[in-house]
């Protein structure tokens, strides 16, 4: 056997211990959100979850007292367009909101590819490649995004949870909010780009959930648009609702020829604009190539597994 053999076999072992690792912690400390990583990954089970999970929730009033920050919004048109397209464009955050936001990031530490050992204060106006840290396709302000008194109200919003509330029929439970920067770096390889999410991929964080995003920087082709598989939240094929979220692991050529490209969207808007997903459709972050990208995210669901994507270990 040659050295590169050797290495290639030892990888593939310390992948799986990995993986069974992983598992395993998760079974012992959380038995329902490993039931739920295994099962939700297809689509009759979340269906049926979904169906015994439903509680009854009345429409959420949004009223002059109770406005939303995003103005008047048809909650019913918006969930039944996720219902059918896997996402709704066309939601949109006043300026006021995006300057409070812009400001937070630029007096904000944030985490170099979410690392907690690589602190950065980003200020917007440092050069790509001379002035960022070495290989910084990501800054994430992760759990310092909490400081912001403006996500918090976002978060809270009673159109963003009448929405939610509409879609999921549940009560909202948050899950998780992120403020981050995608700069044009490129990945070194499959797995960087992956962390990044810049892979065509799904989530598994429920048997349903949902996530708004809010772009607050001017978002074109060249600044990293979030793309997305119209209708791909459903009906997926078997072997993709099999393999769960290691359809990271597949070449996004694949996927696209598989469901069409006819039905990739790649969504671009200015600062404020924002869109609602099913994040059970396959979607990724373009890699940016010109121009950094600022975006909030906002996700809630039906369970409270607590922070998810720490007991997962990414
Ligand atoms: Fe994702």
């Amino acid at each position: 056997m040659n050295t590169t053999v050797i290495q290639k076999s030892e990888n593939i072992w310390y992948k799986l211990a990995n993986y069974f690792l992983r598992n395993y912690q998760c079974l012992i400390e959380d038995p329902r959100l490993f039931l739920m990583r295994k099962c939700a990954r297809f689509e009759i089970v979340r269906d049926w979850a979904t169906m015994l999970l439903k509680r009854p929730t009345q429409s959420r009033e949004i009223s002059q007292e109770n406005a939303s920050v995003l103005g008047k919004l048809d909650v019913d048109a918006i969930a039944a367009t996720i219902e059918t397209d896997s996402c709704y464009q066309g939601l949109q955050l006043p300026s006021y909101a995006v300057q409070e936001l812009l400001n937070f990031a630029n007096s904000t530490v944030g985490y170099i590819n979410r690392e907690a050992k690589r602190p950065f204060r980003y200020k917007g106006t440092e050069q790509v490649g001379a002035d960022l840290p070495e290989n910084a396709r990501v800054c994430s302000y992760m759990s310092n995004g909490q400081l912001s008194s403006t996500m918090k109200k976002l978060e809270k919003d009673p159109g963003i949870l009448a929405i939610a509330a509409k879609f999921l029929g549940a009560q909202p439970v948050h899950m998780g909010s992120e403020i981050s920067w995608s700069f044009p770096v490129p990945a070194e390889n499959h797995v960087q780009q992956r962390e990044a999410a810049q892979v065509f991929h799904y989530d598994l964080d429920d048997y349903r959930f949902i996530k708004f995003f809010f772009y607050l920087t001017d978002v074109d082709m060249s600044s990293g648009p979030h793309a997305y598989i119209r209708g791909t939240h459903k009906g997926k094929k078997l072997l993709h609702q099999l393999i769960g979220t290691r359809c990271a692991d597949i070449n996004d050529e694949k996927i696209v020829e598989f469901y069409g490209d006819r039905n990739v969207v790649n969504v671009c808007g200015k600062a404020g604009f924002g869109f609602v997903e099913d994040p059970l459709c396959f979607h990724r972050g373009t890699q940016p190539t010109q121009k950094p990208r600022l975006m909030v995210q906002i996700e809630y669901a039906i369970n409270d597994y607590g922070n998810i994507h720490e007991a997962l270990g990414y």
